[in-house]
């Protein structure tokens, strides 16, 4: 693989591959990326997805080269998206992008020397990694993917993780989707499609409690500002799909809650210690997930 733009690019027997060495790093440091430079290019704010392919990289004794976003790169001085991707690509084995572009990692890759990871573009784009973690965590934590039903909740259209999570989804024909949502923030066509054309089952509601009763995983989202722009209906759909411990209290015994993180609310701390909470332990899987990957990506192009 050379780049990695959309999830849609793997199938599951190279799902399976990284899986299996994501948990051979479980717990473990190796130096087979001594010498390689990861460039980690933000043009968005990140927290997990930056710090952990650091970590990553780190941890398989690589080095790490940032930019962000903002007043000490060129980016201030109007350069354009490709020049600075031409330029980088010069200096590292491979480029770790965030963007807020729809369609800005597939525009990265295609003036790019060395790999591209998608980490995150746009509000209708994707994030890859994201949904690599999210199944690896379905994996570990119920011991299969097959048969799986899974709802996601809260903020299907824009939400570039639950777009990819769908997607992903579509390689395994027997598992069921159940999208939670208001009409206004509903999953889009395009997502949509994909699963009729590839013959996955899933169904829409906007009621919440109903849907989650039998489900194996709960994939809460986040209802995010910075890509709803009217006030209003920002605060129209804040806070209309909270999972608190008594809806967590109502899953099936061995049903997951999962979540990519940061929250704002629509999981309450209250949560946090029920059996069925699995969003911190997500954060570690996310970390092996991307040691697998980059030495995946960079083993190749050693
Ligand atoms: N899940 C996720 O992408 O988190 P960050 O925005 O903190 O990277």
């Amino acid at each position: 693989m050379q780049h990695l733009v959309e999830i849609q690019q793997f199938d599951r027997e190279a799902i399976q591959r990284l899986f299996e060495l994501a948990s051979s790093y479980e717990g473990k440091r190796d130096e087979s990326l001594r010498g390689k430079i990861m460039a980690a290019l933000f043009y968005e704010p990140s927290t997990r997805t930056r710090l952990s392919f650091s970590s990553a990289m780190a941890r398989l004794g690589g080095s790490i080269i940032t930019m962000e976003s903002g007043g000490t790169s060129s980016q201030a001085k109007g350069e354009t998206l490709d020049d600075s991707i031409k330029v980088i690509s010069q200096y590292a084995d491979a480029i770790v992008m965030r963007h807020h572009e729809t369609g800005a990692a597939a525009r990265a890759a295609a003036v790019s020397s060395v790999p591209v990871i998608n980490a995150g573009d746009g509000n209708m784009g994707q994030h890859p990694t994201q949904a690599l973690l999210d199944l690896y965590t379905i994996q570990r934590e119920i011991g299969r993917q097959d048969g799986i039903s899974i709802a996601i909740v809260g903020n299907l259209r824009y939400y570039r993780a639950a777009r990819s999570l769908a997607y992903i989804v579509g390689k395994y024909k027997d598992m069921h989707l159940t999208f939670v949502s208001s009409p206004e923030l509903s999953m889009a066509d395009d997502v949509k499609e994909y699963l009729d054309r590839h013959h996955v089952q899933w169904s829409e509601t906007a009621d919440m409690r109903e849907a989650l009763k039998e489900v194996d995983v709960v994939y809460q989202t986040r209802i995010a500002r910075e890509w709803i722009k009217n006030d209003e209906e920002y605060e129209k759909q804040r806070g209309r799909y909270i999972i608190d411990r008594s809806v967590a209290d109502s899953l099936k015994d061995g049903a997951i809650i999962i979540h990519p993180l940061p929250r704002i609310g629509e999981i309450t701390d209250d949560v946090d210690t029920s059996p069925h909470a699995v969003y911190f332990r997500q954060v570690g899987y996310g970390l092996i997930v991307r040691m697998a990957l980059l030495r995946t990506i960079l083993g190749e192009s050693a």
